[in-house]
């Protein structure tokens, strides 16, 4: 893996779990820079404001990654594919963690603080963060995602 920064965004339902994954990622992949991009208290937030925040960020970079946490991570995930070139999923186990980077190579992770125990959510970040794109059919697939985009 190269060095390179995690954009990780919270609304208020997911600001104590962002706190506690940031911590533990630090000290698990001590290369990769996580960026706390809000929220930063848990006063209510409006979760697209900061889904935006996040995916704008990953997506001025070639490979950018985001992390994103609501109450379910279903919010974060619908407003996140809105911008264009984010491929956000929302993981609620490893094998989804794993299948959302070798078929789909997510570029965000949406997770559900409200309904995952942290730990698990953890180990899900973990086999998100090191698992590899398959590319081949699965290439074509993401192909045609992107070309969604560019219709009317
Ligand atoms: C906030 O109450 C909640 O709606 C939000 O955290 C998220 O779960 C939305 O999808």
């Amino acid at each position: 893996m190269t060095h390179r920064t995690v954009y990780v965004g919270s609304d208020h339902a997911g600001f104590l779990f962002k706190n506690q994954l940031i911590k533990k990622l630090k000290t698990e992949f001590p290369d990769l820079d996580f960026k706390d991009m809000g929220c930063d208290s848990e006063a209510s937030v409006d979760y697209p404001v900061v889904a935006e925040k996040v995916a704008r960020m990953v997506v001025k970079e070639t490979e950018g990654r985001g992390i994103l946490i609501c109450g379910s991570g279903l919010g974060m995930c619908v407003a996140a594919n809105k911008i264009r070139g984010i491929r956000a999923t929302s993981s609620w186990n490893l094998e989804s963690a794993r299948l959302s980077r070798e078929h789909n190579n997510s570029n965000i992770i949406c997770l559900g603080a409200r309904l995952l125990p942290e730990p698990l959510a953890f180990d899900a970040v973990k086999v998100w963060l090191t698992t590899a794109f398959l590319g081949d059919r699965h290439l074509r697939r993401v192909q045609l995602i992107e070309k969604l985009e560019e219709k009317p």
